[in-house]
């Protein structure tokens, strides 16, 4: 951890200021291994192999619990990095380009691995903090550790400790594994300044009939129960068929027809996004939609109401691939609490 993180933090309890208690390991400048303690209700958390910790497994209950432990897994197994991040990324949070993190304060809303954590420090925002629930934060930490302006944080979403201080807040594919998905984001938009902005992205429920119908409970039902090594030897023969079908068929029918030839095809523009990516990334995409306990396919109408409930009536909405939703939006002056709410929450 870096000093300079301090000057963000506020207790998840309280919200008063968080102070560095003790340090017991150091290494390049950072702290490695100590303890920070709330100013106000005195709570301590430790900062252990480089992470401040803020949430524990046994506090968050068995859900997400369970959620994280998978995703956890996930990400130390699959901690590769792909040249087409970026891209991908970017596709993710149309509108915004790389400029617009130059000097920000961002939030990377359940980092997972810290591919997106490391990319906006790269893009030039002033500090990026990458939170996340599981013990992939030890992976992003890995990732990240050597840019001055990257910072990972373990801490559950719904109670995140920080003052009101983002500029900029992107949660991408997070929201959705949520078991309630609004409350995470609200939680995200609470931290953003008034004037601020923030982008989502999370699975849709349109075009995806087939997935809630025929995959979904097999994933419940199944895969998401099993041991996650064997998910993740058994996941490579439905990663064998999506490899041979995007690599022969998809890819090479969007490099001949374009975009809109490729688009005529079964699922053709996810297809064919996905189709150069190399066989791990693949496999990480399979294992990703087959391992999580929890998942939620929101309507276009669901992802617009809960803009509304944080007082953005004209975000940027837009079906991205054809199989899920992006919004972007700037937030006037949320404040946890208030507001509109659906499901009376
Ligand atoms: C599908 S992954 C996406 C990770 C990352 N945004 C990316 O695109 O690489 C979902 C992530 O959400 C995290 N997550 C799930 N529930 C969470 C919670 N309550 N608080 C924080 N992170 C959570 C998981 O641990 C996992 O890393
Ligand atoms: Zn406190």
């Amino acid at each position: 951890m870096k000093e300079r993180l301090l000057q963000y933090l506020a207790c998840p309890a309280c919200d008063a200021r968080i102070r560095l208690a003790e340090v017991t390991a150091t290494e390049d400048q950072q702290i490695i291994k100590g303890a920070l303690a709330c100013e106000g209700c005195a709570q301590t958390f430790p900062i252990k192999n480089g992470v401040p910790r803020f949430a524990t497994m046994a506090d968050v209950g068995e859900e997400k619990a369970a959620i994280a432990s998978k995703f956890g897994w996930e990400w130390k197994h699959f901690s590769h990095r792909d040249e087409k991040y970026a891209e991908q990324l970017l596709g993710w949070l149309n509108p915004v380009q790389p400029e617009f993190f130059r000097d920000k304060v961002v939030l990377d809303g359940g980092c997972g691995k810290g591919r997106h954590t490391s990319l906006a420090a790269d893009w030039g925002a002033r500090d990026v903090i990458g939170i996340d629930l599981s013990d992939a934060v030890d992976v992003a930490f890995a990732a990240t550790r050597d840019r001055e302006n990257a910072h990972i944080v373990q801490a559950d979403i719904c109670r995140l400790p920080f003052a009101r201080t983002f500029d900029y807040a992107f949660s991408l594919g997070v929201l959705d594994h949520l078991p309630d998905p609004l409350e995470g984001f609200r939680s995200i938009a609470s931290k953003i300044v008034p004037g601020g902005h923030f982008s989502v992205w999370v699975y849709g429920a349109e075009n995806n009939g087939w997935i809630t119908r025929f995959v979904n409970p097999v994933r419940t039902g199944i895969t998401s129960r099993l041991n996650p090594r064997t998910l993740m030897h058994l996941s490579k023969i439905p990663t064998a068929l999506l490899y041979l079908t995007t690599k022969l068929i998809y890819g090479p029918i969007r490099r001949i027809g374009g975009q809109s030839a490729a688009q005529r095809l079964f699922y053709g523009q996810y297809l064919s996004s996905i189709s150069d990516f190399r066989w791990r990334e693949q496999h990480s995409i399979v294992f990703d939609h087959l391992v999580a306990p929890t998942a939620h396919y929101v309507t276009r109408r669901q992802f617009e109401e809960w803009w509304e409930c944080i007082g953005v009536h004209d975000p940027v909405v837009g079906f991205h691939n054809q199989n899920s939703w992006r919004g972007f939006g700037q937030i006037n002056n949320f404040q946890e609490g208030a507001g509109l709410s659906i499901n009376g929450g």
